[in-house]
């Protein structure tokens, strides 16, 4: 049985609480968050579970084997690390930290300590993502083109960071993921309209190895929640809409292709084919179950999570490096994965904005 502390219980970490709960290898013994409100909260749900303002406790806890970070991004490279060097596995919520200098640090930790270190990253528990990848390295969509991604809604406009830092996260996740690469440059466009300096809406442009293309498009300020995602190949394209229940996924046997003899410019033609779209039945678990529980494995066995501190370090680097291009209005930012630090170089030398 993992004994699990979640620090945290605003929006999100009461959907841990009832995950690691409902587990029957974990149970949630503790929780902490700065806010009495949510605490009385908690304890309605959960009379059992015993409460504080001081996530310490949790640490300092020899009934407690694992901290989930459920806190606002900026706090969690301070509650890891504590909890990490007291000797617990960790869970962090994404993004993992927020700069890879930060993120490098909470991997050596994990690393020194023989300690679980785990990043929130839900779409690699969704059986539709994994679908896509399974399609992607099968080879059945053929040789990928490019991949367009649009998380776009009203709000949550979120305090300590930008909507880049907010939602971005899971799109670099999701494309890492299913193209088995991590980007080599990135532009990024965006635009503060409710408050000062918080961009609300950006289009990040990545470039993938092999002239592999992705757009991503992320707001708080859109009528409409839209979760989609296009991924074109060679040979077939694919629409993923996270929101749809039934159709999450439509597979169409659509392409273009070059007649191959051809004399003069005039005789040249493209081949367009129109066939039938199909929908694969998937899974419908919860990821986030999906995930606390690939979470109480990993401590037991010792594998690394899917989600591990190392994918979470990548998607960081990416997001660092956006939001650097942002405040070069748009620059092109090559994103260095080898690197030991993560220092995102500009390649262009535009006036930060102000
Ligand atoms: N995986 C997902 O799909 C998903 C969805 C939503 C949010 N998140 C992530 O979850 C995290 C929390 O987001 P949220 O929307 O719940 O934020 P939130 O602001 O609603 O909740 C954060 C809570 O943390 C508490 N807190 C802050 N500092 C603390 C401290 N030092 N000790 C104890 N408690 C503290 C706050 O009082 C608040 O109740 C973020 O990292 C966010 O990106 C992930």
């Amino acid at each position: 049985m993992l004994r699990v502390g979640v620090v945290g219980c605003g929006y999100w970490g009461p959907n841990l609480i009832r995950n690691f709960n409902q587990l029957r290898d974990s149970e949630v013994i503790a929780c902490a968050d700065l806010a009495e409100g949510r605490l009385a909260h908690m304890k309605s749900l959960y009379p059992q579970v015993k409460t504080t303002r001081d996530y310490g406790e949790l640490i300092a806890s020899r009934d407690i084997d694992a901290i989930v970070v459920a806190t606002p991004p900026t706090t969690h490279v301070q509650i890891a690390l504590r909890a990490l060097d007291a000797g617990k596995h960790v869970f962090v919520e994404k993004p993992l930290a927020t700069s890879g200098a930060d993120c490098e640090a909470m991997i050596a930790k994990a690393k020194e300590k023989g300690r679980v270190l785990m990043v929130g990253h839900t779409f690699l528990y969704t059986a539709a993502v994994n679908k896509i990848k399974e399609l992607i390295k099968s080879g059945e969509l053929g040789d990928i083109l490019y991949v367009n991604t649009t998380r776009v809604n009203l709000g949550i406009f979120q305090e300590d960071i930008n909507v880049v830092w907010d939602l971005a996260p899971h799109d670099v996740s999701i494309l890492n993921y299913i193209l088995d690469n991590h980007p080599q440059e990135v532009a990024a466009h965006g635009h503060s309209y409710i408050r000062q300096n918080v961009e609300d809406i950006a289009y990040l442009h990545l470039k993938y190895p092999g002239s592999i293309m992705a757009h991503v498009h992320v707001s708080w300020l859109n009528p409409n929640k839209i979760r989609e995602t296009t991924v074109v190949g060679s040979k077939k394209m694919l629409v993923y809409d996270d929101i749809s229940s039934l159709e999450k996924i439509r597979i169409y046997d659509k392409g273009v292709t070059v007649l191959p003899h051809y004399d003069t410019f005039g005789e040249f033609q493209l081949s367009y084919r129109f066939g039938d779209i199909f929908i694969p039945r998937l899974d419908d678990s919860e990821p986030l179950k999906v995930a606390c529980q690939h979470f109480v494995d990993c401590t037991k066995t010792g594998v690394e999570p899917r989600s591990s501190g190392q994918h979470g370090l990548e998607v960081v680097r990416v997001i660092e490096a956006a939001n650097n291009s942002l405040a070069h209005s748009g620059a092109v930012v090559a994103i260095d994965n080898n690197a030991q630090t993560s220092a995102p170089r500009v390649s262009s030398p535009s006036p930060k904005r102000k």
